[in-house]
């Protein structure tokens, strides 16, 4: 296996954007990776795009043929990779294997969502769920992440105030990034006092319904400098399964796969939790901003909302959470959220995050969670690679 280089990335606007069609975005988000990568255009092998639900959001199938299409892009292969809200991070994988193996030399690996077109995207999103034992009882996300946070307030004492506390990191990190959703501020009391969506879960405990695109370029990383001075590797790339139903899980405050994908990342990349200098993390309620917090080791299982409210997972902490702002405040367009986990990863990596940079960012982390847990990706990168 190859090592594996990330040599440009983009993100477009989160948000509820409509003046984008969902071609349009995804074009946006490719071509201007691929122009921040200086590769040419007949240089590019490949290319996998993370979307979660163009059919009901959208009402178009065939995607990658039309991404390829719209972007200039025939006949370079377009395949499109589809794990809910992982999808993106899974398109990620997708590409690191094939540069990886050998298979590739350069690929685009992206994401696109485009939710704010129907009436009401919550039904799209509970397709999610296990359909006929959740879905169809009434369950919808809010609600499923409400019963995990309530069984986390149970079993460990967490309070709705170090919940709202997650949400007042995320926004103020979020006020430092012009592509977020929602750059403002937001207060504890606020937050406390907001509109109840899945009591314990105010509207701000929830990452918004979100258009957006990310892509990022690979390629091997000892072609890399052919193209930047400043590649960032790819230490390690880990996938891991989980019950798709909560009913189904022996304790629902814990994402087992997340817990496995990391542990099979820090081993990949010879590292530990210690050595992760930053992670964005898949809060899409604030309840499983803290389960990440905890599941990948940052902290003891049942602490993470203590050290949230401590001030420990601030840009200036002791381990940095979600320097972007999160699905929760830079927004959560499905598909698209692994990639500009990814591609935040990479410009705190590069020194290039302007107000909200981790100072000496060295080795960054992220972890994409697709429905409650069914499925999670964890990814290492890192300024300098593995040497594997
Ligand atoms: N955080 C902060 N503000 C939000 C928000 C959020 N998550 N969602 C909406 N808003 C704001 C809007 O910008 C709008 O503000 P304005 O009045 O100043 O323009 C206001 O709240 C009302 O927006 P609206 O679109 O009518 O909200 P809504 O009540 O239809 O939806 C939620 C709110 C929380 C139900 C919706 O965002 C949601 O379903 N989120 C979860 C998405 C999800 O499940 N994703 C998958 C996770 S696995």
């Amino acid at each position: 296996m190859r090592d594996v280089a990330i040599i440009g990335v983009s993100q477009t606007k989160f948000g509820e954007l409509w003046d984008a069609s969902f071609r349009s975005l995804i074009a946006d988000a490719g071509l201007s990776a691929i122009e921040d990568s200086n590769i040419a255009g007949d240089d590019l092998d490949a290319m996998y795009v993370g979307n979660m639900s163009s059919g009901l959001f959208v009402n178009q199938e065939h995607i990658a043929s039309l991404i390829a299409d719209h972007m200039g892009l025939n006949p370079i292969p377009c395949t499109r990779v589809e794990a809910a809200c992982a999808s993106g991070s899974l398109a990620l994988r997708q590409g690191i294997l094939a540069v990886a193996s050998g298979y590739h030399d350069v690929v685009v690996s992206a994401g696109v969502e485009k939710m704010t077109d129907v009436v009401d995207a919550t039904p799209a999103i509970a397709t999610a769920s296990d359909i006929e034992w959740e879905a169809q009882q009434g369950a919808t996300f809010p609600s499923l992440y409400a019963m995990i946070a309530k069984r986390h307030m149970h079993e460990y004492g967490t309070t709705r105030e170090q919940l709202a506390e997650f949400a007042v990191v995320a926004h103020h990190n979020a006020s430092h990034n012009p592509r977020a959703q929602f750059p403002f501020e937001i207060t504890v009391d606020k937050a406390l006092n907001a509109t109840m969506v899945a009591d314990p879960l105010t509207l701000f405990d929830c990452s918004p319904v979100s258009d957006g695109a990310a892509a990022i370029v690979l390629c091997a990383a000892e072609d890399a400098h052919k193209y930047t001075d400043t590649p960032i590797y790819v230490k390690a790339s880990q996938q891991a399964s989980g019950t798709i139903a909560l009913h189904d899980r022996k304790d629902v405050t814990t994402l087992d796969a997340t817990k496995y994908a990391s542990q099979k990342a820090y081993k990949q990349a010879g590292l530990s939790v210690k050595d992760i200098d930053l992670a964005e993390v898949h809060d899409c309620f604030s309840i499983n901003g803290i389960l990440a917090i905890e599941d990948l080791g940052f902290c003891e299982k049942g602490q993470g909302g203590v050290v949230v409210a401590d001030g420990q997972t601030r840009t200036d902490g002791d381990f940095p959470i979600n320097p972007s702002g999160g699905l929760k405040a830079r927004g959560h367009p499905l598909g698209a959220t692994g990639i500009a986990q990814a591609a935040e990863v990479v410009w705190q990596l590069r020194g290039d995050a302007g107000k909200r940079q981790v100072e000496g960012a060295e080795v960054g982390l992220t972890q994409n969670v697709g429905g409650t847990g069914g499925t999670c990706a964890v990814h290492i990168f890192g300024r300098e690679p593995n040497n594997n």
